[in-house]
């Protein structure tokens, strides 16, 4: 016998002593529940790619409020599917508009849910982009078109406004383009709202995990796609850089989406700032997971779990998950 066997297994043997040097734990209250208004619907929509969500009518918003608030889940964040589209997201601004009427209804009925208002042009306009388009300048092509950044940013800072005036608590701009978090937050400022919180997608990779939103939001780009303006999925530096940007421009809290793919950089972006740091679980990433359980590839619940589990690990406060209800209903809550 030479030295003693250094056994980490010891550790490992009962429930208990697991759960007494676990590193990362998991609670309802971590999560953020995306949710679909669709102001045509009088009743809830199935989307076909994502299994057991729905779109919503703005009739539902009371009751899901309260239902999810039940569940231990305590924010979510809301997108809108308005009647009409046009190429300037005009929808985007209406006061009526899904989004303004379901954070007012929730706001309502449970006060201390946190409300979260995603803020993009894309699902208000009619070519699905994420921005507000115009003809490249010095062009001589036909419909040669390029996402116009500073007139896309005033749509942004009147829409975060519109929602903070419907009573969301935290405004969430989606789009990347540059400067959008200071003009948002000097909008808010502006108007009253300086106790409206600002989550920003600092960090948004053109992914290919975001393929069953497209149908969820109806928002499919009709032409092009988003790599002119959401980051490249090779690059990890440049996302310290849009968080320091963001950070320097007046964001609250930040955020990285996708997760999986992005769990390093999630991890990097944690050391680098010291704001709450929330990460974006993503349609193709929970539909991916259903597909596979579906086909008994996969046991469900224990891969939502790991997935969750490891999100947390990488680094990050909070997670935005379709998974929210089903997790906190196996965490007990
Ligand atoms: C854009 C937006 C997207 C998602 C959230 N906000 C789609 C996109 O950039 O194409 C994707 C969320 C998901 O896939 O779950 N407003």
């Amino acid at each position: 016998m030479g030295f003693p066997t250094i056994r980490p297994r010891r550790l490992r043997a009962t429930p208990e002593l697991r759960a007494l040097v676990r590193e990362t734990n998991l609670s309802p209250g971590d999560f953020v529940y995306p949710m679909f208004f669709n102001a045509a619907l009088d009743a809830p929509r199935p989307i076909g790619s994502m299994p057991g969500i729905d779109q919503q009518p703005v009739s539902a918003a009371r009751e899901l409020a309260k239902a999810i608030k039940a569940r231990g889940v305590g924010s979510v964040i809301l997108f809108g599917l308005p009647k009409t589209k046009d190429d300037r997201g005009s929808t985007g601004l209406d006061p009526d508009g899904p989004v303004p009427r379901a954070i007012a209804e929730m706001k309502s009925a449970v006060p201390e849910l946190v409300v979260m208002a995603d803020v993009c042009v894309d699902e208000y306009t009619d070519h699905g982009h994420c921005g507000i388009l115009r003809q490249r300048p010095g062009s001589k092509k036909e419909n040669d078109w390029e996402v116009d950044n500073d007139a896309t940013v005033e749509v942004l800072a009147k829409m975060g406004v519109l929602f903070a005036k419907a009573g969301a608590d935290v405004v969430a701009p989606s789009d990347m383009m540059d400067g959008r978090v200071a003009a948002m937050r000097a909008a808010l400022d502006a108007e009253g709202f300086q106790n409206t919180s600002l989550l920003s997608y600092a960090v948004k990779y053109a992914s290919a995990f975001y393929g069953p939103f497209r149908e969820a939001a109806d928002c499919a780009p009709k032409f092009g796609d988003r790599a002119g303006y959401q980051m490249d999925p090779a690059n990890g530096r440049e996302a310290l850089r849009e968080a320091a940007l963001d950070e320097a421009e007046g964001a609250d809290m930040l955020m990285v989406k996708p997760a999986l793919s992005y769990l390093d950089v999630i991890k990097d972006v944690r050391a680098h700032s010291n704001l709450p740091l929330g990460a974006y679980n993503v349609s193709g990433e929970y539909s991916m997971l259903h597909a596979a359980a579906d086909r008994g590839m996969i046991d469900r619940d224990r891969a939502m779990m790991e997935v969750l589990t490891s999100i947390r690990r990488a680094g990050a406060d909070f997670i935005l998950t379709y998974h929210a209800l089903a997790a906190a209903e196996l965490l007990g809550a």
